[in-house]
């Protein structure tokens, strides 16, 4: 039957791709135009004067059952991605000759991850595991896992690639390091006036620093395994993470460590120590995971963002004894809520409340999308804590924090207006995060789905009465719709992914 068989990882990876381009048009394209009509059990669009169905359930998550069609000569008849990339491209202002490219790469990835993870043995650490469960990646993202590059297959997540950091030794009058790197001096041994400096070996290819007097390779180091940014790696030995700059694109981001992104994780990792401490107190399921120190080396700002390496705690110890953590994206896929309300109510009272404290009550803004937060499960599988992590992402509300005396580069990129940090954490918080919670949890259920936005709506509003109804979040709780990051049209626009637009969506919790 050679050459019959369907290929099954190719038809899974055409499905995820269409299916989140079509995510992408719905919310950026014919949204915003008023060309989306529901239609139970149908959601009808128009991209490019084409009419397009698909059968929904999920609210604003846009999960999908059957196929994807579109309308031509009097017939509904299935969608394929590279119909509707043509449609996208004609419907789009301006001409992007990458954009056909992006999306087949991502759906070739896709593909590639299905067939090496169906050989591979997951690991037996649950949450490593929950790290590399993201096989489709970003559910509104156009090309959610193209990854530059050739070989990235050996360091993929998703494939549960395991590799040996390669170790290079720094000489001591040319390290660049701040605050505590100690996990680093013991992953080997440096001879005498050198210290260690790990590297990701898929970014020693690609920077192919000259070795010499100054920075020397002392061969493979401890084994580490990639979680889901695919650039943060975990050193199950040293209990640490390290984070490191990799010079590819994954999905919006060449994945670099700026010098100021070094110096500001260190910053912030002791401002936001007693902040933590005292939000904590209040909400005692939060955790977190500081960035105490960075290492590379002075070697111009080339190889210094290129080797820099962040050092980061690792989630389990964070997590009390007994509590396992687990990404919030894995949770999005297979939630896994036997008792749903009572699990919802959980998760949103460790997840929320402390995301919206901290904003208001200490001008502090997370990214919690569902990669940067990992949900810390008690023997029953219920959430018993969160834990926030990814300091790169995290930013101080300006005029609310004395940032004199930092490098004003390394201010300016940790500062945030109050709007659109604001913006940012009801994006990454009910966008992105709880949407996708509460659309596994629910699965076909509707009338479920609803009762889980009240009681969202119930936990906000008392939080909000706590804090004096403070306007953005009453706003929020009467009704304005809610952000989206049109990951499409900064994709199309080929502009940095922190210049991306927001385009409203209906708001649940009304
Ligand atoms: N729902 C999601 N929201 C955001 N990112 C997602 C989502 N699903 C998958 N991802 C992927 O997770 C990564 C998130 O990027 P982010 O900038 O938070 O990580 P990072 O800073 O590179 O690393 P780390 O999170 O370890 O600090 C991207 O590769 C993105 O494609
Ligand atoms: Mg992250």
């Amino acid at each position: 039957m050679h050459g019959l068989a369907i290929d099954a990882p190719s038809a899974l990876a055409e499905e995820a791709t269409l299916a989140a381009l079509l995510r992408c048009c719905v919310r950026e394209v014919a949204g915003p135009r008023g060309l989306v009509w529901p239609a139970p059990p149908y959601l009808l669009l128009r991209v490019a004067d084409r009419l397009l169905r698909a059968r929904t359930y999920g609210g604003a998550a846009l999960r999908f059952d059957g196929p994807l069609e579109r309308l031509q000569d009097g017939a509904w008849r299935p969608l394929t991605t590279d119909e509707l990339v043509g449609l996208v491209e004609a419907d789009l202002q301006g001409h992007n000759a990458e954009f056909a490219d992006q999306v087949a790469a991502s759906k070739e990835a896709v593909a590639a991850i299905l067939r090496a993870r169906a050989a591979a043995e997951p690991p037996a650490d649950p949450w490593l595991a929950s790290e590399q469960a993201l096989v489709y990646g970003h559910p509104f993202h156009p090309s959610p896992k193209a990854r530059g590059g050739d070989g990235w297959l050996r360091y993929a997540p998703e494939t549960h690639a395991e590799f040996p950091v390669q170790l290079l030794g720094v000489r001591e009058d040319v390290l660049a390091e701040e605050g505590d790197v100690s996990a680093l001096d013991g992953m080997g041994r440096a001879p005498d006036g050198y210290r260690l400096l790990p590297a990701h070996p898929w970014q020693l290819d690609l920077l192919r620093p000259a070795f010499g007097a100054e920075l020397i390779d002392l061969g493979p180091g401890p084994v580490v395994s990639p979680t889901s940014s695919v650039r943060t790696v975990y050193a199950p030995d040293s209990a640490v993470c390290l984070k490191f700059s990799l010079n590819v694109r994954i999905t919006n981001c060449v994945r670099k460590n700026a010098w100021y992104e070094l110096a500001g994780a260190v910053e912030l990792s002791s401002r936001l120590k007693p902040i933590f401490a005292e939000i904590s107190a209040k909400h005692p399921a939060t955790r977190w995971l500081p960035e105490p120190g960075y290492r590379s080396a002075a070697l111009g700002t080339h190889l210094h963002e290129g080797l820099g390496v962040i050092v980061r705690q690792s989630p389990w110890a964070a997590c009390a004894p007994g509590v396992t953590p687990v990404l919030a994206g894995a949770l999005a896929l297979d939630a896994q809520a036997r008792e749903p309300l009572a699990w919802w109510s959980a998760y949103v009272s460790a997840v929320a409340l402390p995301v919206v404290e901290l904003y208001f009550a200490h001008g502090v803004v997370l990214e919690p999308h569902l990669q940067n937060v990992l949900v810390g499960q008690d023997a029953a599988g219920l959430p018993a804590q969160a834990v926030f992590r990814d300091l790169e992402g995290t930013k101080l509300v300006a005029g609310r924090h004395d940032l004199d005396g930092l490098h004003p580069e390394v201010a300016r990129a940790l500062t945030y207006d109050a709007e659109r940090g604001w913006t940012r954490v009801v994006y990454c918080l009910l966008v992105n995060h709880l949407t996708e919670i509460a659309a596994a949890v629910a699965g076909h259920d509707g009338g479920l789905l609803r009762a889980l936005w009240r009681i969202a709506r119930d936990l906000l509003a008392k939080l909000a009465a706590d804090l004096g109804w403070p306007l953005p979040l009453s706003d929020l709780l009467a009704g304005a719709p809610l952000p989206a990051k049109a990951n499409l049209g900064v994709r199309w626009a080929r502009a940095a992914d922190r210049t991306a637009g927001y385009v409203p969506i209906a708001n649940p919790l009304a």
